[in-house]
């Protein structure tokens, strides 16, 4: 067994497909009822980032040069330095678990961290899977839990969605921009993200950092289209002043077109209680459906505490589908439990 630092910018087309057979392995274990991943894009989804965060990947194969014949490697794992976090994401073949591979890649991953010095982890991870006990063993701690809701399309009751969509107080305009707002609307598009996000603190680790100024938010935008990630808004606009009162966002993967991942869905205080955050995950829905004629499913999460949120989503029926768990883990305490510092250090 071999670990070895791995660029996807520069890895041949073969080294890819077998990462993306050891993702569908992976999956086919832990997460069963999710889709397969494909390999349209993938390499553009594993080696974009957001300008300023850096990404750093590992394998592990049996063989020097397994990936490069086709052959899934046994392991990946990968790094994201972005603000003060380190997000870790690391993936065993379901063949060859307990065997230290996971944590050969965290080693690799807290050397890192240490040498450039972060002091903080974090990992998503999906409830009830060997992760939890995996980075438990090791010392993290939960910091935060979200709920995975799940939105299988050929349930959807379009005639009472319709009612949704067009339930909402007079005065508010419901828009629908595929590939993100239009340049006009990106600086009020930006405030009401800002305002939501002083308006309470739920507490998560940021690991999907949202963007609250214009600059930083074209700058994600471009980053998503980059990914391969297709991206639609839907936002409510006050008729009068042009505010932005409420949005909803979701992105389609090119590597797995059958499944929607529903990101923000905001809806600024004083506009709430007028059925904007109903009307625009509704009206969003109509509009996939005919964007997205390959779509089947659309994936949510919410903060456990949401509660208007969960509300909504199982109005619009989605149902919880798996807990989704946040853990941290602290750079000095793992360097010193994987052996890089010493024990004095
Ligand atoms: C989590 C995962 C990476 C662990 O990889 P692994 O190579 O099997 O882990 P290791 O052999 O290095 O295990 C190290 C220690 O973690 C703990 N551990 C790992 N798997 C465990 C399990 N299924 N049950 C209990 N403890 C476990 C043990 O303490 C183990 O030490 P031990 O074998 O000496 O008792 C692997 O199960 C996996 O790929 N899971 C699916 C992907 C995933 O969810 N990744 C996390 C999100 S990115």
């Amino acid at each position: 067994m071999k670990v070895r630092e791995w660029d996807p910018r520069t890895a041949s087309a073969t080294e890819i497909t077998s990462l993306v057979a050891l993702l569908n392995e992976v999956s086919a274990v832990d997460l069963p009822d999710d889709p397969l991943w494909h390999d349209g894009r993938m390499r553009d989804y594993l080696s974009v980032t957001m300008p300023g965060e850096r990404k750093t990947m590992w394998l592990v194969e049996e063989t020097p040069g397994d990936a490069a014949r086709g052959v899934a490697p046994l392991g990946a794992g990968s790094i994201l330095l972005l603000g003060d976090i380190g997000v870790v994401e690391i993936l065993v073949h379901p063949k060859a678990r307990r065997q230290q591979i996971g944590r050969a890649l965290l080693t690799e991953q807290v050397r890192l961290a240490h040498s450039e010095g972060f002091d903080l982890l974090g990992v998503e991870v999906a409830g009830g899977t060997c992760a939890v006990d995996f980075f438990e063993a090791y010392g993290f701690t939960l910091a935060f839990t979200e709920i995975r809701s799940l939105l299988s399309l050929n349930t959807v009751d379009w005639f009472t969605l319709g009612d949704l969509a067009a339930g909402v107080g007079a005065g508010y305009q419901i828009e629908f921009y595929p590939g993100g707002p239009p340049d006009h609307l990106i600086a009020a598009y930006a405030a009401a993200k800002a305002e939501v996000r002083d308006d309470y603190e739920l507490g998560d680790l940021e690991l999907r950092p949202s963007s609250y100024e214009p600059q930083r938010l074209q700058a994600s935008l471009n980053t998503l289209d980059a990914r391969g990630l297709k991206l639609y808004v839907v936002v409510a606009v006050v008729e009068k002043t042009g505010e932005i009162a409420g949005l909803t966002e979701v992105v389609v993967p090119a590597q797995r077109p059958g499944r929607a991942d529903q990101y923000d869905t905001v809806v600024v205080p004083r506009h709430r209680g007028y059925g904007v955050g109903r009307a625009i995950k509704a009206r969003m829905l109509f509009e996939l459906r005919s964007a997205e004629p390959k779509l089947t499913e659309v994936q949510t999460w919410n903060a456990a505490v949401n509660e208007p949120l969960i509300k909504v989503n199982q109005e619009l029926g989605f149902l919880a589908d798996r807990s989704w768990l946040e853990y941290e883990g602290d750079v000095a305490a793992l360097a010193q439990r994987l052996g890089i510092t010493g024990t004095s250090a």
